[in-house]
């Protein structure tokens, strides 16, 4: 079962509430609805906007937030998992904002397994390798699942390419297709990011593993955003033509992961493999690898069954990689 952690609601909260409904309504309207004054509803929509909250006003007709803009919704999320049938989330959060989702359940005393955490906006997301994530508050989905192992699963440096495929399918449920993952778990669309995933693991060898998984998906990303990702990018909004909302993609990704991460311990990554290099856009490419500071040239030949890359330079030596420590890029 779902279980919502619920609390007081704030007027910031209730008025984010009203403004995601889809028509226009006034200051005055939106004021006696919360029992403040116009003047507050004003001050509390520059408030919002100045934490990043698309709120479109237009004279005379009043306030919504913007197209295609739906807020997290904790309920909406419960049922699309109650009709995919996930019984393994046990909580569910849903934040205004943190600093990351990923640190958010790594503080969590207590429960771990089966609980997630979405933010609509992350003060210092977290990318792989030290990097920040970038992601436009209340546009995007970043969320993180925990999961605990009672004992590490023997291919768990494969958790996260299992991940991103699990985030892969979920993504097609939507009809987008060509999402590719780009090794160890980026998810790209054509050559450019999608999302992604980072893992956190923490427990003790011989114990229980502690897993944080968190996933990125970018749906919507501003301009301004856009300018401060640092590779060539994409987002849901440029590839689809009806953009999904994000509760449900948020449930299908939910669904997708837990389904993997169930099975993970029984089945490890050896029986997904076959389609994960399917969907691997490096497969059969030359690339350049810097791994401990050398570069090296070579064919990607695949992965095995623990997520390492397999690669053949161009003595035809055989080279193994794990993530983490490597800088990878297509070689042309
Ligand atoms: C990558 O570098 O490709 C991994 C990006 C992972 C971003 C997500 S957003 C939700 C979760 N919280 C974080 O701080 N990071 C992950």
């Amino acid at each position: 079962m779902v279980l919502i952690k619920s609390r007081f609601m704030s007027t910031r909260e209730r008025l984010l509430r009203l403004l995601n409904d889809r028509h226009f309504q006034s200051g005055s309207a939106l004021g006696k609805r919360l029992g403040v004054s116009r003047a507050a509803i004003q001050q509390q929509i520059a408030a919002l906007r100045g934490d990043g909250v698309p709120v479109h006003g237009v004279p005379r007709r009043g306030y919504r937030l913007a197209a295609g803009v739906s807020l997290l919704d904790a309920g909406r999320i419960q049922a699309r998992l109650s009709e995919l049938k996930v019984t393994d989330v046990t909580r569910l959060h849903i934040r205004p904002s943190v600093d990351s989702t990923n640190n958010e359940l790594l503080r969590a005393a207590g429960a771990l397994h089966g609980t997630v955490c979405l933010a609509e906006k992350q003060s210092k997301g977290r990318g792989r390798r030290g990097k920040h994530w970038v992601a436009t508050p209340y546009r995007n989905v970043m969320l993180s699942l925990g999961w605990v192992y009672q004992e590490w699963p023997a291919a768990i440096s494969a958790l996260g390419l299992l991940a991103a495929l699990a985030v892969s399918r979920a993504l097609e449920r939507f009809g987008i297709a060509d999402v590719g993952i780009k090794w160890p778990n980026d998810l790209v669309w054509r050559g450019k990011k999608l999302g992604g995933v980072l893992v956190d693991l923490g427990g003790e060898a011989g114990g229980a593993c502690r897993a944080v998984v968190g996933v990125g998906i970018n749906v919507s990303v501003s301009a301004p955003d856009g300018e401060r990702i640092d590779q060539p990018w994409t987002d849901l909004a440029s590839i689809t033509t009806v953009l999904p909302d994000r509760n449900m993609v948020a449930a299908a990704v939910i669904a997708e992961l837990t389904s993997v991460l169930s099975k993970f311990p029984m089945h490890g990554f050896a029986g997904e493999l076959s389609e994960w290099r399917k969907r691997h856009v490096l497969e059969g490419q030359q690339v350049e690898i810097v791994a401990e500071g050398l570069l090296l040239t070579g064919r990607v030949l695949g992965v095995d069954d623990s997520g390492a890359l397999l690669l053949r330079d161009r003595e035809g030596v055989r080279h193994k990689f794990y993530h983490g420590e490597v800088g990878l890029r297509a070689w042309r």
